[in-house]
């Protein structure tokens, strides 16, 4: 693994080795045993959007690491004043160990790669968001005690976070039903993608404009916004295209008696998700923002760790 930019590019047993590691510097983090695995290495974190999660986590998770994070809004970089993200890779290589970033264009995460010589980790961009979609692995893992044969309904936009959850269900094994009005599919490169996963695998992929049908006996149910960064112009317009999406109880009441609800959060209660919904019994919204910490350290590890991530075992 030289990068992590997509799910669609890591193997079933590298995302099996990621949960692993992720679970285990969890429990290490618990019992309080500091795992120093990445000692003077630096993570640049560049935003072009807004974070809470993404942003702290990396930092928090690059420090419990025994390393240091760098973070650099890209406003205040010569990036913001149009110099090019190779030559900005290519510098940026001369300094840092590895680079975080969250943009707008996937292209411009996969040239940074293409360009610099250290490992580059996506941190959302408008297609995909590979750090949740393994955190919410982790997560769903960890409340069914498996992810073959579980089955997670996906229902709202098909965004970034819907993209990532199709590429990781299919790489799990987990079967994915993703609902969507019509005029807000998944793209379906990536519908396609985690196919030729899937075909491997075994998980089944259900895409439907129907949520009573997605949800259906699911063990899962994820949402996430209707107005993703950057699309704040359409909320009026999106807010009645996605009028029967939201997830209440009446539709939850579909999913299996011990479904989990799920979302990436931020969360805008009241319109992806009712508020009895998101602060109910079922959430599990917290425990997803939690792990994110303990699988982007995974990450990590394996980008810069070398025999590192076996050391502690
Ligand atoms: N879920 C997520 O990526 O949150 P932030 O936008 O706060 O980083
Ligand atoms: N789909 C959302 C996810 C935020 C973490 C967005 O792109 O804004």
């Amino acid at each position: 693994m030289k990068h992590f930019i997509s799910l669609n590019d890591i193997s079933e047993g590298e995302l099996r080795e990621l949960l692993d590691l992720a679970q285990r510097l969890k429990a290490e983090r618990k019992e309080g045993r500091p795992h120093p695995l990445l000692k003077g290495k630096t993570l640049g974190m560049i935003f072009t959007k807004s974070s809470t999660r993404t942003r702290v986590s990396f930092e928090a998770g690059m420090y419990q690491l025994g390393g240091y994070p760098l973070v650099m809004n890209a406003g205040d970089l010569q990036l913001g004043r149009g110099e090019p993200i190779g030559d900005t890779a290519r510098v940026l290589s001369r300094y840092i160990d590895a680079i975080m970033i969250r943009t707008y264009s996937q292209s411009d995460v996969e040239g940074l790669a293409s360009h610099g010589s250290i490992p580059v980790i996506n941190g959302l961009t408008d297609e995909m968001h590979p750090c949740q979609a393994l955190a919410d692995l982790m997560t769903l893992r960890e409340a069914k005690g498996t992810l073959k044969g579980v089955k997670l309904a996906y229902v709202g936009d098909g965004n970034n976070v819907a993209h990532s959850l199709l590429h990781a269900c299919a790489l799990a094994g987990t079967d994915i039903a993703v609902a969507t009005p019509a005029a807000f599919a998944c793209k379906r490169q990536y519908v396609d993608e985690a196919m030729a996963i899937a075909s491997r695998t075994g998980a089944g992929i259900t895409i439907t404009d129907d949520p009573a049908e997605a949800v259906a006996r699911a063990d899962a149910v994820y949402t996430d916004t209707w107005v993703s960064m950057g699309m704040e112009e359409e909320k009026a317009e999106r807010a009645k295209a996605f009028k029967g999406y939201q997830v209440d109880g009446k539709l939850f009441a579909l999913a299996k008696p011990d479904a989990i609800f799920m979302h990436c959060l931020p969360v805008y209660r009241g319109f992806e998700a009712s508020d009895d919904i998101v602060d109910g019994p079922a959430s599990r919204i917290f425990d997803e923002a939690e792990n994110r910490l303990h699988a982007q350290k995974a990450v990590l590890v394996k980008l810069l760790g070398g025999s590192g991530a076996q050391c502690q075992a």
